[in-house]
Parts: C-alpha cells; structure tokens; sequence
C-alpha cells in the first residue's frame, strides 16, 4: 500500500508581501519547507515524496533542502503551475503506483505524525478526508456588497487545513474532470471530490498549531509555536 506526500511549496506568497517565498523564509535557522518536509521523511506512514516547486527553485531546493538536510524519501522535484490545483496535478502526474496520496502546503511546517496517522486511518475507511479544526471564530456569509446574509450554526463549521488524503485515482480523475472545466473556484482539494468525486470527504482534527504561513504575522506565532516544541 504505497503512500506518497505531494508538498506544494510553488506559490508566490504575494499576501506575505516579502523579497522571498514564504516557504524558503527562515524559521529559527531552517526554510519553513524543511519543516514540512521532515514530517514526512520521518513518518513510517509515508513511502516517498514529490516536491513541487517553482522552476527557478528546483535547483535552490534540491541543493539547499534535499541535500543539506539529507531527506531519502523526496523521489522528484517538479515544476508547479500558476494555479494550486495545477500544482497539485503537476505533483499527481509524478506519483507512481500510488494507492493514497497525502497532498500538502510546503507552507504549513507544524502538521505532526498524528495529524498522518489520523488521515491515513480514515482515508483507508473512506477514500477522502482532510484535516481541520472547528472554526473558533463565528463566520459569516457575505452577500456581493459586504452586507451579512446568514451566520451558519458555528458548531459545524470547520476551518479547513492541510494534509487532505485520498485514494489516489479517486483525486486523479476528478482533477481530469475537473480540468475539462473552469477551476477558478477551486482553492482545496476537496472541492473537487465533492463536485466530482461521487464520495464524502470525511473531516479529521488536525491542530490548532497546523496554521498555514499566509501575512507576516503567522512568522511570529510560528517562531513562538517552535520554541515551545522544542
Ligand atoms: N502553491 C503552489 N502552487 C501555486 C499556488 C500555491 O504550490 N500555484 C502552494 C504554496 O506554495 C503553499 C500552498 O500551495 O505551500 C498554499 O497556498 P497559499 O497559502 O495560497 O500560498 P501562495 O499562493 O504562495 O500565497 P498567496 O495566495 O498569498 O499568493
Ligand atoms: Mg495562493
């Protein structure tokens, strides 16, 4: 039963508004994609992985991570696109004989070993499922002037994280339905399993802590979340 992580680290980070991509910002001494990575080489759940970059960073990462850091399992190194979802079928195309794919953003360093083991469990039980938490902000929907429309009942709202975990043909053929379409909706992987994938995607806890690096505070919080682990 391979296994194998697709990490997406090909993004321009334009929220982050800094000089260098934010999955190559340094977090005490170490680019936060070295983080993410490591997770992954070191879980026994996962046979190998498929880093997806921006095609100037090939040669940044695989010098300056892979080597450095001495990661086994990364088995490619592949050009993304402009669009995540292009990235994660850039990354899925690479995947070979793979029977669950665990697809990740390079810029979220503090996904764990449980957050993998949990995944994989339900992933085995039900084909797709994604890491989240219940959403402790109470969220809204907004009509098109920025007017409250409804509030949906907080306690079945989740915010939404990465890994998302699927049966790897399951997310192979609704990404080749999916492109036959327009995809600027599309911001996870779910989305496409719940439009095309004729399963339920199954919600797993992942933590608090699996925050993605998005605007410059998150630097911060991270700093303080790794001193406290360490
Ligand atoms: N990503 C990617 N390819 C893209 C866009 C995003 O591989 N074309 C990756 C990012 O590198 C990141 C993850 O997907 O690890 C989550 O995306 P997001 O947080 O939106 O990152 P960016 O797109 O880089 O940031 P922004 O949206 O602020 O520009
Ligand atoms: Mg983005």
């Amino acid at each position: 039963m391979k296994c194998t992580a697709i990490v997406l680290a090909a993004g321009q980070g334009k929220r982050m508004n800094s000089k260098i991509q934010k999955q190559f910002l340094m977090l005490k001494g170490k680019p936060v994609l070295y983080y993410s990575l490591a997770v992954f080489e070191e879980s026994p759940e996962i046979d190998e992985i498929i880093l997806v970059t921006g095609k100037e960073c090939i040669e940044y990462c695989k010098k300056e991570i892979i080597e450095v850091y001495g990661f086994q399992k990364v088995k490619h190194i592949v050009p993304g696109g402009q669009e995540r979802y292009d990235s994660v079928y850039a990354g899925l195309c690479a995947c070979e004989n793979c029977e669950y794919v665990f697809i990740h953003d390079g810029a979220r360093p503090f996904v764990t070993e449980e957050i993998i083991v949990r995944t994989k469990e339900a992933v085995k039980k039900y084909g797709a499922c994604i890491a989240g938490m219940p959403s402790k902000d109470t969220v809204k929907f907004a009509d098109e002037n920025g007017m409250v429309e409804s509030t949906p009942n907080r306690s079945r709202v989740w915010s939404i994280q990465t890994p998302q975990v699927f049966a790897y043909k399951l997310i192979r053929n609704a990404h080749e339905k999916a492109r036959q379409y327009d995809m600027k909706e599309i911001t996870d992987d779910s989305m496409l399993i719940e439009q095309y994938g004729g399963v339920k995607v199954r919600l797993v806890e992942g933590s608090y802590e699996n925050l993605k690096i998005t605007t410059p505070e998150d630097i911060l919080v991270a700093e303080k979340i790794l001193e406290k682990n360490s």
